[in-house]
C-alpha cells in the first residue's frame, strides 16, 4: 500500500466520522473502520504478510490513522451528545429564566430628582453651578464681606490650588450667578453636590447635596414662598403633614424662616427623631435680602424674591427613615437595595 493509497483511506474514514449524523450512524462508522472486523485492524493483520522492508513504515502509518481516528470518533461523539433527542428532553423551556443583576438609581439621586421634579412642575427651571468657588460668589455676594460672623456657620474647604478658591457651602451662590446672566424674572431650582469641613457623624457628611431654590419678580411675598413650600412638602411627605414657619437668620435673606413639618415619627407627640419637639425641620428660606440685588445689577425698588434652600440626605433620611447619613456613602449594596 503506497503512502497515496493510506491518505485516500484517511480521507475517506474522516469523511464518514464527521458526516454521522446521530450516535447510531457514528457506531455504525467505528465498526467498520476500528472494530475488531474493521477496515484498520484488517490491514494490521496485513502487515506480517508484507516484504520485510515495508513492514515498519506501514505499522506505523497504520497506527497514525487509527489513532487520529480514534480522536475524531470521541470529538464526534461529544459534539452528537450535546444535540441528541435524550439531552433535549432534559432541557426545560418553560423553566423561569435567571433574573439578572440590573443595578439601580442611588436613594439619594432619587430624592434628588423627585425634589427636582415637584419644582419644576411648578414651573422652576434647572440650573446647575461650579463646585470650586470664588469667595465672592459663596459669601460676600450673598452679603457675607470678609470677617463677617455668619461665615462661621459654615465650615469651609479652601483650596491650595487655585489659590483662595473654596468648595462650594452650599448652592446659594448659583443665586448670584444667575441673576448676573439674566434679568427678572427668574425663577430657579439649582441641584448640586456641597462641602463642608464636618467630621462625618449620623448627621453630618462633608460632602453632601442640596437643591437651592430662587424667585424673584415684581410682587413676589413671602405668602408665595410659603404656598409654595408648603405644596412642595405635600408632595414629598404627603397631602395631611402639617408645617410650620418658624422665624430663623440667613445672611442672604431677609426676613428669615426655617420650615418645619410635624414629626413622621411620631406625629407630633414628641420622639427621639424629633428630640422631643414634635417638629422637623426640613429647610432654610426667606425673602431675597435687598443688599443682594446691588451685587447683581437688579433694581431693589422695582423687584422682590425668595429663596430657599435644603439638604437632599436630610429630606431623604427622613423619607427613608435612615438613622445614619453615612450609610447613603457606605455603597454596601445589601443597605442600599432597600430603599
Ligand atoms: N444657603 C443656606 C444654607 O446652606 C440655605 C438657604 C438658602 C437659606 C436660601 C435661605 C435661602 O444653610
Amino acid at each position: 500500500m503506497s503512502r497515496t493509497e493510506y491518505e485516500a483511506l484517511l480521507d475517506q474514514a474522516r469523511w464518514e466520522l464527521a458526516s454521522a449524523a446521530d450516535t447510531d450512524e457514528l457506531e455504525a462508522a467505528r465498526i467498520t473502520w476500528l472494530g475488531r472486523k474493521g477496515r484498520i485492524p484488517g490491514l494490521m493483520r496485513t502487515i506480517p504478510d508484507l516484504p520485510e522492508a515495508e513492514r515498519p513504515v506501514a505499522g506505523r502509518m497504520l497506527n497514525q490513522i487509527k489513532s487520529e481516528l480514534a480522536a475524531l470518533l470521541e470529538e464526534r461523539r461529544l459534539a452528537l451528545a450535546g444535540t441528541s433527542g435524550d439531552e433535549e428532553q432534559e432541557f426545560d423551556l418553560t423553566h423561569p429564566g435567571r433574573t439578572p443583576f440590573v443595578g439601580r438609581m442611588h436613594p439619594i439621586t432619587r430624592t434628588l430628582r423627585e425634589i427636582v421634579a415637584v419644582f419644576r412642575e411648578m414651573g422652576f427651571d434647572v440650573v446647575e453651578g461650579p463646585e470650586v468657588e470664588s469667595d465672592y460668589y459663596n459669601f460676600e455676594a450673598l452679603n457675607m464681606p470678609p470677617h463677617h460672623p455668619a461665615r462661621g456657620m459654615w465650615d469651609t474647604f479652601y483650596t491650595k490650588v487655585p489659590r483662595g478658591m473654596v468648595l462650594r457651602t452650599h448652592t446659594s451662590p448659583v443665586q448670584i450667578r444667575t441673576m448676573e446672566q439674566c434679568d427678572p424674572p427668574v425663577r430657579i431650582i439649582v441641584p448640586g453636590r456641597c462641602y463642608r469641613t464636618d467630621t462625618p457623624d449620623a448627621t453630618h457628611s462633608p460632602v453632601f447635596y442640596q437643591v437651592e431654590g430662587l424667585y424673584v419678580d415684581q410682587g413676589v411675598s413671602l405668602a408665595m414662598l410659603r404656598g409654595v413650600l408648603d405644596t412642595f412638602a405635600h408632595r414629598i411627605f404627603g397631602a395631611d403633614v402639617p408645617t410650620r414657619f418658624r422665624p430663623s437668620y440667613f445672611p442672604c435673606t431677609e426676613p428669615s424662616a426655617e420650615l418645619d413639618i410635624q414629626c413622621v415619627g411620631c406625629g407630633g407627640g414628641g420622639c427621639r427623631m424629633c428630640k422631643g419637639t414634635g417638629w422637623l425641620e426640613i429647610l432654610g428660606a426667606g425673602m431675597v435680602n435687598p443688599d443682594l440685588y446691588g451685587f447683581v445689577g437688579y433694581d431693589p425698588e422695582n423687584v422682590s424674591g425668595y429663596a430657599f434652600g435644603m439638604g437632599v440626605e436630610r429630606i431623604a433620611i427622613l423619607r427613608q427613615g435612615v438613622e445614619d447619613i453615612r450609610l447613603y456613602y457606605e455603597n454596601n449594596l445589601r443597605f442600599l437595595e432597600q430603599l
